[in-house]
C-alpha cells in the first residue's frame, strides 16, 4: 500500500500510537506543551543533524510528531517516553533522541527520518 490513513482522534496529549507503513513502524505522537517548548529551547547549532523543532513538523500542527520509527544508527526501534532528552532511547546501542526526534546522544548520525505525510482534517492523516 503506497499510503495509509490514520484516525489520530483517539489519541490523548502525551500519548503515542504506532502504525505500520510500508512495513515501517511509523510513531505518532501528540506532544505536551512542555515537550514542544523543551525541543525549541535547543540552541540549534549544537546538534549532530540541525534541524530545528519547527521543521519537523507542520504549521499549526506542532503537537503533532509524525516520524519513522527506526533509529537511524543500524535500524532498531528506539523505544519511546525514554533517554534522556523527553523523546526516544535505542537499546541497542545507547543513543538518546529528544522530544523532536533529533539525535542528542548515542551513535545514530541522523534525526529519526520523517516519512511524507498531510493532514486530510484535524484527525486524519495521510502517510505516504
Ligand atoms: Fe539504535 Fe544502534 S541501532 S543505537
Amino acid at each position: 500500500l503506497a499510503s495509509t490513513e490514520v484516525d489520530i482522534s483517539s489519541i490523548e496529549e502525551g500519548q503515542s500510537l504506532t502504525v505500520k507503513w510500508r512495513g515501517k513502524p511509523i510513531f505518532i505522537r501528540y506532544r505536551t506543551q512542555t515537550e514542544i517548548d523543551e525541543a525549541r529551547a535547543v540552541d540549534v547549532a549544537t546538534l549532530k543533524d540541525p534541524q530545528t523543532d519547527e521543521e519537523r513538523v507542520k504549521p499549526g500542527k506542532e503537537q503533532w510528531l509524525i516520524q519513522i520509527g527506526i533509529c537511524t544508527h543500524l535500524g532498531c526501534v528506539p523505544l519511546g517516553e525514554e533517554g534522556d532528552y523527553d523523546g526516544w532511547f535505542c537499546p541497542c546501542h545507547g543513543s538518546h533522541y529528544d522530544s523532536a526526534g533529533r539525535i542528542r546522544k548515542g551513535p545514530a548520525p541522523l534525526n529519526l527520518e520523517l516519512p511524507p505525510y498531510e493532514f486530510l482534517s484535524d484527525t486524519l492523516i495521510k502517510i505516504g
